[in-house]
């Protein structure tokens, strides 16, 4: 496995990866880690926590690889203390967490479960108390079954209820959380949820996958909207994993195909929050008659683009597509079926955002790789391959940063090894390893490698 998977990255030698390029970011650059609830606290049943989409979606067989589930994950809703211990060792200065919607309303709406929100007050003050600054995501995928029974995303009252519970959530935390997330990634949802059936809830349903883009948007704008009323200190924005789009040829039509390509996995996200509108193509390529136009009702563009304070951008990898929209691999892959590693992809969607979007402050939310990491029996895990990936990706971000673009912080994605959804715990993409046997944490070499990033604040 390890030798299939040696990338243009693993072939560099060693010294290489790892001599400083000289590029310092900065003065006050944020560094962080990212996780997601499902995929990192197990204890699912736990202190009233409700059953989500994603618990529902692993007990069908066949749906995740190895039939695994997020439990017991990498069990942090017990070991979070030490975990918290980690992120200090580490240095990090930000940490980017999800807040589960069913450990807050077990049912979706009505009563709040004050045992869940607990957990998130021990582990916000945990974090303060190490000099760590808490970044909240308020849905990470995980939505409450209760709500999946009727509709789920197809509904519209599910943005209603998600504003319902984001009210509640800031009423209870947003004191002590200067800046909030509302919604991880609305295009997975609606295409590995909707379109491909690979994500809970595990449709193929076109039609409804754009109803569920727009009421995903409505419950951004509306919890963006709870924000203001409930606060007004902090920091509120979307986060969308944005894919920078080229054609891979130079014929118009690889070009035309493109443009309309990247309206759907870019301005359908984007345009509306930061335009108050939907993008002309998608919406004619979609039909007149399509279920997302016919989702929009009067005054939603409004609460849509409720000014934000910030953009989270994540980045993962660039798509070509050919006069046919079809897909085209370009650069080398890894482990992750969909990733091609381009790191100078992430200097073009940043400076692009910010050229048609205006100077909205940026963060890096995710960004990472998996890599077949193995503990060996000298107790290390030689992971250089993701020390490459990291050190040429916070090398186009600084890039961005000389070409004007308000770039704020970066949190690599993971903190821990964890759930990674539909293939369980098969790819790892922790800086820290975890032995899902002992639940032992071992840092790997490029946890050791970006503590040393984050103490000179540069590569
Ligand atoms: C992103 C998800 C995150 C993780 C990474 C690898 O799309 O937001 O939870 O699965 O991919």
């Amino acid at each position: 496995m390890a030798a299939q998977a040696a990338s243009l990255a693993e072939q560099i030698p060693e010294p290489a990866r790892e001599t400083p390029l000289g590029l310092i970011f900065p003065a006050g650059f944020t560094w962080g880690a990212a996780t997601s609830a499902y995929q990192i606290e197990g204890a699912t049943t736990e202190d009233g926590r409700g059953d989500s989409v994603w618990d529902a979606f692993c007990r069908e067989p066949g749906r995740v690889r190895n039939d695994d589930k997020g439990e017991p994950a990498a069990d942090h809703y017990h070991r979070y203390p030490s975990d918290l211990d980690l992120m200090r060792e580490l240095g990090l200065h930000s940490y980017r967490f999800s807040i589960a919607w069913p450990r807050v309303m077990p049912d979706g709406s009505g009563p709040v479960n004050q045992r869940g929100l607990d957990f998130y007050r021990r582990l916000v003050d945990g974090l303060c108390e190490r000099g760590i600054t808490p970044m909240a995501t308020l849905f990470h995928w995980d939505l409450p079954q209760a709500l999946q029974d009727q509709g789920g995303w197809e509904s519209r009252d599910t943005a209603y209820r998600f504003a319902d519970y984001a009210a509640a959530v800031f009423g209870a935390l947003a004191d002590d959380i200067p800046t909030w997330l509302t919604i991880n990634e609305p295009k997975t949802v609606v295409q590995n949820g909707y379109l491909m059936g690979i994500h809970a809830p595990g449709f193929i349903d076109p039609e409804a996958a754009y109803a569920v883009a727009h009421h995903l948007a409505l419950a951004h704008g509306l919890a963006v909207n709870e924000f203001r009323a409930a606060t007004g200190t902090g920091r509120i924005g979307p986060a969308f994993n944005l894919h920078p789009t080229y054609p891979a040829d130079n014929s118009d039509a690889a070009r035309a195909a493109a443009h309309l390509h990247d309206g759907y996995e870019n301005r359908l996200y984007l345009d509306p929050v930061f335009r108050g509108e939907y993008p002309e193509d998608v919406l004619a390529d979609l039909g007149s008659g399509s279920r997302l136009a016919k989702a929009i009702q009067p005054g939603d563009l409004d609460v849509i683009s409720s000014p934000v304070d910030l953009l989270a951008v994540q980045y993962y990898c660039p798509i070509y597509v050919d006069a046919d929209r079809e897909p085209v691999n370009r650069w080398p892959t890894s482990q992750a079926f969909w990733q091609q590693i381009y790191p100078q992809g992430l200097f073009d969607i940043l400076t692009r955002v910010t050229r048609d979007y205006g100077p909205v402050p940026i963060s890096i939310t995710e960004n990472g790789l998996p890599c077949y990491d193995e503990l060996r029996d000298d107790g290390t895990i030689e992971d250089h391959a993701r020390i490459a990936f990291l050190r040429d990706h916070f090398a186009s971000a600084h890039q961005a940063i000389e070409a004007g673009v308000q770039l704020e912080s970066y949190h690599v994605w993971s903190l821990l090894d964890n759930f990674e959804w539909q293939q369980g715990y098969a790819e790892r993409w922790g800086l820290v390893y975890v032995d899902y046997v002992t639940q032992q944490r071992i840092l790997k070499r490029s946890a050791q490698w970006y503590r040393d990033v984050i103490a000179r604040n540069g590569i």
